[in-house]
């Protein structure tokens, strides 16, 4: 069933009060409830039914009394539907109040779903956002329904689990109750909604801290997993204890109980869930060392951790009304999360590597079928909506009302927000008119960024009056999806520099555009050369830019590459220089012109420090991704796309190559002997000689075996000699693509072999094995792909393994849209395999066939096929079903 925004209806019954108990055996696991119930006079509902979600196929009703009366009657007093239970108002108590209490039964040992209550490994967890405690028990499972977890009682073998866990605080410690089995029971004084319950029970191993708030109070800290993984905690823990104290100095938020307890999970369907006071972690989010981590892993464990932690506010204290609200709490806490990594490292290269995300997969799902507003209008499936979209865009809309009212009056925003709603369940709205009303601004124009999907686009021209020294700039927007045609409220930073001096002629101001069209003029002095316009500094909204003057538009790019002073456009200046040149490869229709500005912004990259760290310079130094140069295709055809791109990295390779060997090697040895550490500063150079590698080692002529032998020989030296995972991963992704050449195959092989025989079954490290050869740009690659699904250590139903082999496929993208449609052929499989064990998962592999529009007719054809075959499957989850049906629409 699709639900719609526009018919929230407040529910005729609250649940104010919870008290569960948790019996766990083998194969059957018993939950009591007793719900103290509330009719909700304000309701605009006609009927007083009592409305309780619950998913047949996982629970198990046993009983269901009012008031400890009478177990009641099915027929009679309630009825049970496939996804509910609904207690008749005449069954129902004339009190205002009163009390339901329900005994259900469920087997986590057969949810291979992972939503709801399940068993991973040695231990028993829970995930229940967005709609996975109705999986546990029938109850209202709305996040406007805020009860209090007063008592949760867990019991369970003693010897096999050790550790229960629940949200708040633990009330009545672990004691014994006969049968070798022990119980505990935990109470949490916070109102919450049933998606931020969370339950663990298991053999876990652990690592505690405290923190002590800035009013004093003493939180005890303590990470959970399993045991053979304790000794991966310690950066989770410095990370956790880095955010409590940033959110506190940033936004005066401090944490609220007197536990924080995280357990780290091996089968998870998402990132991490934010449940009060126990997080739950996909262990990829959670574990680090200097053997199985690589900078991205850590970066992505203090961002991840640190985004959980910021719930606890936003998210939490203040949680959604309705599902449609999702960006209120997500979009925010990724902003958040954001801001903590640009402050603990650097700035600019979060922001880049912010952008690139951003670009690389949100721009595509919104210009595809699965398009939506960031508070989207609809759903089927909820789980279907946790986007990039709502996600990564709605931090963009965030990161705008921060432009537009400054950090200053973003925090009088916040803070308002906070007094106004702390314990309530709000809207999108709320959240702006706090920011308006503190500001005293107004934000109604703003709202369009809630209402429309798809990219809008800025296009800009300008000129210069050298005269009367007046530069002149227009401004217009247009949005494709955009029917109505109302413009939207955009903030543009803007500034001003001189390709002769290099100069600031105006430091950064931000422009607000309103209307459709509007011009900006500005009085400039001192100037040398020609006044050229940065634009969208910092990207200050997630729109495509279009600069008008095209005849100057690549001087003008390398003006900005050299000179800009905002770090992240003289990065994006580079870039539109290397999309242009590999566009026109594409077209055939390179020219020297394109190709020298490209050599120059090498040569000054390189020749250069003063332009940024070296993670700066390292990301300077890269062209742009396959998937960012797609969305600005119209026909993407990636066999050639990738040909294209490969064609304008060897000709760099080529001219550079000395530079960038010697480069190379000057930071090899800087790096000798050097501690590892995780900051920017090693961070840095890791990226940065990885780069060099990466051009060193490509291979300019394919047929010459020679070159192919020397190159991989570089990269197999390269692996031996790293002492990090990063290094590791650099030199076996370039050996993975390694083929035509006998000798340098056996590198390549050895170096695999190596790789596996050292993780010793880590599953996170035989995750990377798994990417690193479904991500190879051999011809074969497929065959690779198919072979490593029959091996032992490949697990369809555990979500990190399938996705590092499947996932990462299709995201190869010139291999997945093979031609003769082998690669459609083989997600149609997956899926059928997969969607019946985990619609969630599944779900997200049909995304991988629904862009059809986007690529030539042939590939499309073939991708409309197996969505079609797809919908026909037998049982197909609404997940599944929702996706593609957008597909096929
Ligand atoms: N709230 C979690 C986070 O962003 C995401 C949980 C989503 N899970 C799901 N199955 N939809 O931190
Ligand atoms: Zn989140």
């Amino acid at each position: 069933v699709e639900i719609f925004r526009k018919d929230y209806l407040a529910p005729a019954n609250f649940v104010t009060e919870v008290s569960m108990d948790f019996d766990i055996e083998e194969g059957k696991t018993v939950v009591k409830s007793d719900l103290v119930v509330r009719k909700n006079a304000d309701s605009k509902n006609d009927k007083g039914d009592l409305l309780l979600d619950g998913d047949s196929s996982s629970v198990t009703l046993l009983s269901a009394r009012l008031d400890g009366g009478e177990p009641l009657v099915e027929g009679v007093d309630y009825e049970l539907g496939d996804q509910s239970m609904v207690i008749f108002e005449k069954a129902l108590p004339k009190s205002d109040t009163f009390t339901l209490s329900t005994e259900v039964s469920i087997v986590p040992e057969d949810n291979t779903q992972l939503s709801g209550f399940y068993k991973s490994g040695p231990m028993y967890c829970s995930q229940c956002e967005a709609e996975g405690f109705r999986r546990i028990t029938y109850y209202p499972d709305r996040p406007d329904n805020m009860a209090t977890f007063k008592s949760v009682k867990i019991t369970a073998d003693k010897a096999k689990y050790p550790v229960l866990l629940s949200n708040g605080n633990l009330v009545k410690p672990t004691e014994d109750v006969g049968g070798g089995k022990h119980s505990a029971t935990w109470s949490d004084p916070f109102p919450k909604p049933s998606y931020l319950f969370a339950i663990v029970v298991g053999d876990l191993g652990s690592i505690s801290d405290s923190f002590t708030t800035s009013s004093g109070r003493k939180v005890h800290l303590e990470i959970f997993s399993e045991k053979e993984n304790v000794d991966k905690l310690d950066y989770a823990m410095e990370s956790l204890k880095n955010s409590m104290k940033w959110d506190e100095d940033k936004f005066g938020l401090e944490y609220d109980l007197d536990i924080y307890n995280v357990v780290a999970v091996n089968d998870f369907n998402m990132g991490a869930m934010e449940n009060k006071g126990l997080n739950v972690f996909n262990t990829a989010y959670v574990l680090a060392d200097q053997k199985t981590a690589s900078d991205g892993d850590y970066e992505r464990v203090e961002g991840v951790i640190g985004h959980e932690y910021f719930h606890n506010w936003t998210g939490n204290r203040v949680t959604c009304r309705d599902w449609f609200q999702l960006t209120l709490k997500e979009g925010l806490t990724v902003f958040r999360d954001q801001e903590f990594s640009g402050d603990l490292g650097s700035k600019d290269v979060t922001r880049i590597e912010n952008v690139r995300g951003l670009r690389g997969r949100q721009f595509a799902e919104d210009s595809g079928p699965m398009s939506h507003p960031i508070r989207p209008e609809s759903y089927i499936a909820m789980d279907n909506f946790y986007t990039a979209t709502v996600y990564s865009k709605g931090a963009e809309v965030i990161r705008m009302y921060q432009t537009l009212l400054t950090p200053k009056g973003f925090r009088k925003g916040m803070d308002l927000y906070f007094e106004r709603h702390d314990g309530s369940a709000v809207t999108c709205d709320d959240f702006r008119a706090a920011m308006a009303d503190a500001n005293d601004v107004n934000l109604d124009q703003f709202e369009k960024w809630y209402l429309q999907n798809g990219t809008p686009t800025l296009s800009y021209s300008s000129s210069f009056d050298a005269s009367t020294s007046t530069f002149t700039i227009t401004l217009s927007q247009s949005s494709p999806t955009n029917p109505s045609n109302e413009p939207f409220h955009i903030p543009v930073s803007f500034g001003i520099i001189d390709s002769s001096s290099g100069e600031e002629l105006l430091p950064t101001e931000v422009l607000e555009l309103k209307e459709e069209s509007a011009t900006f003029t500005f009085k400039l002095s001192n100037v040398a050369g020609k006044p050229v316009p940065s634009i969208l500094r910092g990207f200050s909204a997630p729109v495509k830019l279009i600069n008008e003057n095209v005849d100057e538009a690549t001087s003008q790019l390398q003006t900005l590459a050299a000179y800009d002073t905002d770090g992240f456009n003289r990065w994006e200046a580079g870039q539109k220089i290397f999309s242009t040149a590999i566009f026109a490869e594409l077209a055939e229709k390179c020219d020297s012109t394109i190709l020298d500005a490209v050599f120059a912004t090498f040569q000054q990259s390189l020749s250069s420090d003063k332009l940024g760290d070296d993670s700066i310079r390292a990301y300077n130094l890269m062209l742009p991704t396959e998937g960012s140069l797609a969305e600005d295709l119209e026909t993407i055809e990636p066999v050639k796309l990738r040909e294209a791109r490969g064609t304008i990295k060897k000709l760099v390779a080529k001219e550079f190559k000395p530079q960038f060997q010697s480069l190379y090697e000057k930071l090899t040895d800087e790096m000798k002997g050097v501690p590892f550490a995780v900051d920017s500063m090693s961070i840095g150079k890791r990226r940065l000689r990885n780069v060099c590698l990466d051009f060193i080692t490509t291979t300019v002529n394919r047929s010459d075996e020679d070159e192919v032998l020397a190159n991989a020989k570089v990269a197999h030296s390269h692996y031996h000699a790293a002492n990090t995972m990063t290094d590791k991963l650099a030199a076996m992704s370039i050996l993975s693509s390694v083929y035509g050449c006998a000798e340098a195959e056996a590198l390549r092989d050895e170096v695999l072999a190596h790789f596996f025989e050292e993780a010793a079954g880590d599953a996170l490290v035989v995750n990377k094995w798994f990417s690193v050869q479904a991500s190879s740009t051999k011809p074969d690659v497929l065959d690779d792909v198919k072979r490593l699904m029959e091996h032992p250590e490949f697990n369809i139903k555990n979500p990190n393994r399938c996705r590092a082999l499947v996932s990462v496929f299709t995201a190869n993208s010139a291999a997945f849209h093979a031609e003769d449609g082998s690669g459609y052929d083989f997600i149609t499989n997956v899926i059928n395999t997969l969607d019946p064990l985990n619609p969630q998962v599944a779900s997200r592999m049909c995304g991988s066939l629904i862009q059809h529009k986007r690529y030539d007719a042939g590939r499309g054809k073939m991708m409309v096929e197996k969505l079609k075959l797809i919908k026909e499957f037998d049982g197909l989850s609404p997940d599944s079903f929702e996706v593609v049906s957008r597909g096929l629409k």
